[in-house]
């Protein structure tokens, strides 16, 4: 009649079986002990319950639905909803799109990655690179820009002031080492790249390298994300000459795109990456150009802040809302100045 007692009482057993044994137990006790004096088996079955609903409640199961923890080994970025959301709401990226997907799925999915992923996402203002660093982030921390897992680092917030270079270089690598041995799987995201004072982030190249550990601390599972405009002219121009030579920009390679980014970003002084050893000695494992948004793009955006906002969509107002973006080369006017950025308080108007 009674269900079998752990035979060796204390004995923390697997959350699972905690709570059947729980659920098993708890009430033929209660009957049980209204009626009989403590008996030695009741005793037995009470002391095994205890500890075994302790070892639930202790157990990361339990805790991780309440307190954010840090991702263990197994943990893995749902796939298709990351696809998804890109589909969904990144608009006009294909080349980002496609990186993205396979760059992060790849580096998760990975046992035994080398080095930390490092991304750089290049190109003009509102084209989707913060969205992207977003979305990156929640595939990895559900709480994502939120995380106490996650850094946001502004150049003109974090790192204003010329002189103290060195004081930030210091402060920088303290930060990395204290973060990641907290989580090996932090994830750094370094905003307003071209605001950066050239040389402060050579500061984290030691982290980034193909190092097993340093002072006992493994890098290899953290994420480097750069954000940056410089490079967008760059980009700019080769989907121009795709848009004037009429070929599809779904067309543009990587491959087009991927060599010229580095080499423009080295050489270029207000990129954050000036003569820097990061591309010098390959740490950065993809450039991402993100290609500046056509009118029809503009309107997807549109499109879908409505969709969110109310679910109402008002195809007049969305028309009017992109006619009143900025676009260039100032005869054509093919790509928005702006990107979709301010789609929102344009939209707060009607
Ligand atoms: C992954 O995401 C898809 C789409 O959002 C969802 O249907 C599926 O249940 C998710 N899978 C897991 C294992 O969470
Ligand atoms: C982690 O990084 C943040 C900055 O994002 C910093 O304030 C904090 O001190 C760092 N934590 C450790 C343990 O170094």
């Amino acid at each position: 009649m009674l269900p079998a007692a752990p035979s060796v009482p204390g004995r923390r057993q697997g959350a699972a079986v905690a709570m059947q044994l729980l659920l098993g137990s708890l009430l033929p006790l209660l009957v049980l002990q209204s009626s009989a004096a403590l008996e030695p088996i009741s005793v037995g079955i009470a002391i095994g319950a205890a500890s075994a609903l302790t070892g639930f409640l202790s157990s990361p199961n339990f805790y991780c639905r309440f307190v954010e923890c840090c991702p263990g080994e197994g943990a893995q970025p749902n796939r298709t909803a990351l696809k998804q959301v890109l589909d969904e709401k990144l608009f006009g990226q294909h080349l980002a799109k496609d990186v993205i997907l396979k760059a992060v799925t790849g580096f998760i999915n990975n046992p035994n990655p080398k080095k930390p992923l490092t991304l750089s996402l290049h190109g003009l203002t509102g084209t989707g690179k913060n969205f992207v660093s977003q979305i990156i982030t929640e595939s990895i921390h559900k709480a994502g820009l939120k995380s106490k897992y996650v850094h946001l680092f502004l150049s003109t917030l974090h790192f204003p002031h010329d002189q103290q270079i060195q004081m930030y270089k210091d402060q920088l690598q303290k930060w990395i080492r204290g973060n990641v041995s907290a989580c090996a799987k932090s994830v750094f995201i370094f905003d307003e790249m071209d605001k950066l004072h050239p040389g402060l982030i050579d500061a984290i190249k030691p982290f980034l390298d193909y190092y097993e550990q340093i002072d006992g601390v493994s890098y290899q599972r953290a994420i480097f994300v750069f954000l940056s405009n410089a490079g967008g002219d760059v980009i700019a121009n080769v989907a121009l000459d795709f848009w004037k030579s009429g070929r599809a920009r779904e067309q543009i390679q990587l491959k087009d795109l991927e060599q010229v980014l580095s080499v423009n970003v080295f050489n270029n002084k207000h990129s954050g990456l000036w003569h820097s050893s990061l591309i010098d000695k390959n740490l950065i494992d993809y450039f991402i150009p993100f290609l500046p948004l056509e009118y029809k793009h503009v309107k997807m955006c549109i499109r879908e802040e409505m969709n969110s906002r109310s679910n109402k969509i008002d195809e007049e107002i969305i028309q009017q809302v992109a006619d009143e973006m900025m676009f260039f080369p100032k005869n054509e006017r093919i790509f928005s100045v702006k990107g979709c950025k301010t789609v929102q308080t344009k939209l707060d108007l009607f």
